[in-house]
């Protein structure tokens, strides 16, 4: 069933801002099969790796031109020590996972990650320890990672394997100190943050500092209150979503996630204005470091793992439009986390590997990267929802973002349709303009919890979509629980 007829109007004269290729970023932790299995199968592995490193996930995140990788947490840095980790293999240290059930062979440490990140042609995020560790070893990582001269922390480096310096450009300080590091309270944060923050800076001239924001305003405000005059490039923030099971959810359920992953918006937005008010003029960009659906299903006991959907993919599409959207104002996303862990955009089962629906998703708005999003406004059907508390709001059915490349002016419209059970015709529109040449690619799957697997890694696969063209606009149907990517040359 087709239930009326969307008009998304292109309007290319309000620019937002250039899309940093960052924002389709992503976080690997040591956490469940994310880096062990997922990553890292280790020299003697049958798999077919390179130094230890799976060549299958590899391979898809270079075609996804993933750009950032964000290592090594979440809650795992704040108890992360990098001396456990650097060195002969058979002689690091075991410990104890303290916040994701394992033991820690500290066989994947930094060099494996910069490796990884080199495979794959991404930026590395290296997340340093506030709540167990110390000035000392954070500003020490640093010097071991980016130093060029003949300090004691170089030559262990390059008597590791690395002459040439890592250049790793992100440091998070800390991750989530308002909770799993460290429990600090925003001012007492802002102290551990100024204090970091001056050693950190003096041993690289050239890195990026974030430090850990929060979805409430008040942690904001009062973190950067108490932070004033510290230097500080970047202010991260997390939003987990979720409503009812990851398979077999209710339609209620189905909108409620799509609502609650539109928490985004509000939490971008509260940041922004935190910012704008005590680091007025500042170019402190808002860093979304890890972000995605978290269904029940997906617990501490089983490494986080869930059916990937395609009503998650959906929401995915959505978070990303949303992000386009404050191109201006948001400098990185990570989606958590890259590989078999909560939503991830790689699985993997033994030998087999597969991407998931959001990894198709990340493969279509590829050509956003990089790009100036403009404003894309959309007019069209509504869909009324039960929401949890009884209430009966209702939300547009489409979604959009647009982009266009500054090189040879190519757009991309991406489109999510939220519409459970009903396709919707979708008119794009380039008021003043002449499309000569249009595309369109699609995702869907044959229920909206359609999800791909070792057995069936491509049940749900992108396809190419019809598009009719004519003067200034082209007319795609969107199917129902679905995602599209039209590219557009203006003739
Ligand atoms: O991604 C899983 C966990 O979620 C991370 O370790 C933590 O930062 C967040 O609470």
């Amino acid at each position: 069933m087709t239930t009326g007829s969307a008009t998304v109007t292109l309007r290319t004269d309000a620019r937002i801002g250039r899309i940093h290729p960052n924002l389709y970023g992503h976080f690997a932790e040591h956490l469940g099969r994310c880096i062990y299995e997922g990553l890292w199968v280790g020299e003697d592995s049958a798999i077919p790796h390179l130094r230890g490193i799976r060549q299958d996930t590899v391979c898809l995140l270079r075609e996804l031109g993933a750009p950032v990788i964000r290592w090594p947490g979440g809650c795992f840095a704040d108890d992360y020590h990098w001396e456990d980790g650097v060195g002969p293999r058979d002689q690091r240290p075991r410990r104890l996972n303290l916040w994701w059930p394992a033991e820690e062979s500290n066989h994947f440490g930094t060099h494996e990650f910069i490796d990884v990140c080199r495979q794959v042609g991404a930026e590395p995020y290296i997340c340093l320890n506030v709540g167990s560790g110390s000035p000392r070893e954070a500003r020490d990582w640093i010097e071991y990672c980016n130093a060029e001269g003949n300090t004691t922390l170089a030559n262990r480096r390059r008597a590791h394997g690395h002459s040439q310096p890592f250049r790793v450009r992100y440091f998070g300080v800390g991750n989530e100190n308002w909770g799993c590091g460290g429990q600090f309270d925003p001012v007492d944060y802002a102290k551990e943050y100024r204090r970091y923050a001056c050693f950190l800076r003096a041993v690289g001239q050239d890195v990026q500092l974030i430090a850990c924001g929060h979805t409430t305003a008040d942690w904001n405000l009062r973190f950067l209150e108490a932070a004033e005059g510290a230097s500080i490039d970047h202010l991260s923030i997390h939003r987990y979503y979720g409503s009812g099971p990851s398979t077999g959810f209710s339609e209620a359920d189905h909108y409620q996630l799509i609502a609650r992953a539109h928490q985004v918006e509000s939490d971008i937005d509260q940041t922004a204005a935190a910012l704008r008010l005590l680091r007025p003029g500042s170019r402190v960009g808002i860093i979304l470091d890890e972000w995605g659906v978290w269904h029940p299903e997906a617990r501490a006991d089983s490494g986080l793992e869930q059916a990937n959907t395609m009503r998650d993919a959906v929401s995915a599409a959505t978070v990303l439009n949303i992000l386009n959207q404050r191109a201006d104002v948001v400098t990185m996303a990570n989606i958590a986390q890259t590989v078999n862990v909560l939503q991830c955009v790689v699985q993997t089962d033994g030998a087999a590997c597969w991407p998931t629906p959001t990894y198709h998703v990340f493969r279509m708005f590829r050509p956003h990267m990089g790009a100036n999003a403009f404003v894309a406004d959309v007019d069209g059907p509504t869909v009324e929802y039960a929401a949890a508390d009884g209430a009966r709001p209702s939300m547009p059915a489409v979604h959009a973002s647009a982009s266009a490349r500054a090189d040879d002016g190519a757009m991309c419209v991406t489109l999510a349709n939220r519409h459970l059970t009903d396709d919707v015709e979708c008119r794009i529109a380039l008021p003043g303009g002449t499309i000569g040449e249009a595309n369109a690619i699609q995702l869907a799957g044959a229920t909206a919890d359609a999800h791909n697997t070792a057995d069936a890694p491509e049940a749900v696969a992108p396809t190419e979509a019809h598009v009719e063209r004519s003067g200034n606009e082209v007319r795609v149907i969107l199917a129902k629980c679905s995602v599209a990517a039209i590219r557009l040359r203006v003739g």
